[in-house]
């Protein structure tokens, strides 16, 4: 089960973190860094993920920068992209149930109200629902972008 990974200077120890997490989880991990702290530009990260996952063969994605905000947002960007920011388990457990989302984003410089790792995994151990309602709602939440498109 592969996970791609990817994050920018403000928030390189939680990814490493997260990393080392998914690992001794079992996963296997391409880790795209940034590795260190000097400052990059978040969608630059976000893309390379991105488009490593849309190439197949990975469960999900992890992002990381200092809020979480700006790299969740350049994600959401990349059709077929569903990229979450949960603000805790309960959240985490949700957006992968309901949203059927395939990325989940966090903050390095969040203060979060539990370890940051019982997010993701509360995000891992989700099971997304196939009722009906949620897979409306996913529908057209694809649709609206879909009719902008068109114009
Ligand atoms: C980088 O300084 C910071 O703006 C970035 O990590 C992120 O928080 C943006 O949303």
């Amino acid at each position: 089960m592969k996970v791609v990974v990817a994050n920018d200077h403000g928030a390189t120890a939680l990814a490493k973190k997260i990393v080392n997490h998914l690992k001794e989880r079992g996963f296997e991990v391409n880790y795209l860094g940034t590795d260190t702290e000097d400052s990059v530009d978040y969608p630059d990260y976000a893309y390379k993920a991105c488009s490593e996952y849309l190439k197949g063969g990975y469960e999900f994605g992890v992002l990381c920068c200092g809020t979480g905000i700006g790299i969740s947002m350049a994600a959401n960007k990349m059709h077929g992209i569903f990229c979450a920011l949960p603000q805790n388990s309960y959240a985490a457990e949700k957006t992968k149930e309901h949203n059927h989302s395939n990325f989940i984003a966090f903050g390095g410089r969040i203060d979060y109200p539990e370890d940051p790792l019982h997010i993701l995994d509360a995000y891992i151990d989700a099971v997304p629902l196939q009722d009906e309602k949620y897979l409306r709602r996913i529908k057209k939440t694809v649709e609206i972008e879909e009719t902008q498109k068109l114009g």
